[in-house]
């Protein structure tokens, strides 16, 4: 797995905040939650909403277009969506926030 800091210390709020950031040309929705962090696609299955956009209920990211719901955590739509978001690991580290990447070279980039 390949870990990219894509948030330097010095730019990640201490409050609550939903935005994007770019890694080699793909957006990822960055999610903070109380000391959660988490990392998600950003582009919405549904119709291709921007999921920063968006915002949190209990622990899911609320689409702002149709409002579909995704898990946090397992990216997992809202029952009778049938829809999912890929996930992906973060790990706050002394210099910043990182994303840890597993899909091969080729497919992410
Ligand atoms: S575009 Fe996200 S719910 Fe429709």
């Amino acid at each position: 797995m390949n870990w990219i800091n894509v948030l330097p210390l010095r730019n990640i709020a201490s409050d609550d905040f939903i935005r994007t950031v770019q890694v080699s040309g793909r957006k990822l929705c960055i999610v903070k939650v109380g000391k959660e962090y988490y990392a998600v696609q950003n582009k919405c299955p549904h119709a291709g909403a921007d999921l920063s956009n968006g915002w949190c209920e209990s622990g899911k990211l609320v689409c702002p277009y149709h409002r579909h719901e995704f898990d946090l955590k397992t990216g997992r739509g809202a029952a009778g969506q049938g829809n999912y978001i890929d996930t992906y690991p973060v790990e706050l580290r002394e210099d910043g926030l990182y994303i840890g990447i597993s899909e091969p070279w080729w497919k992410f980039w």
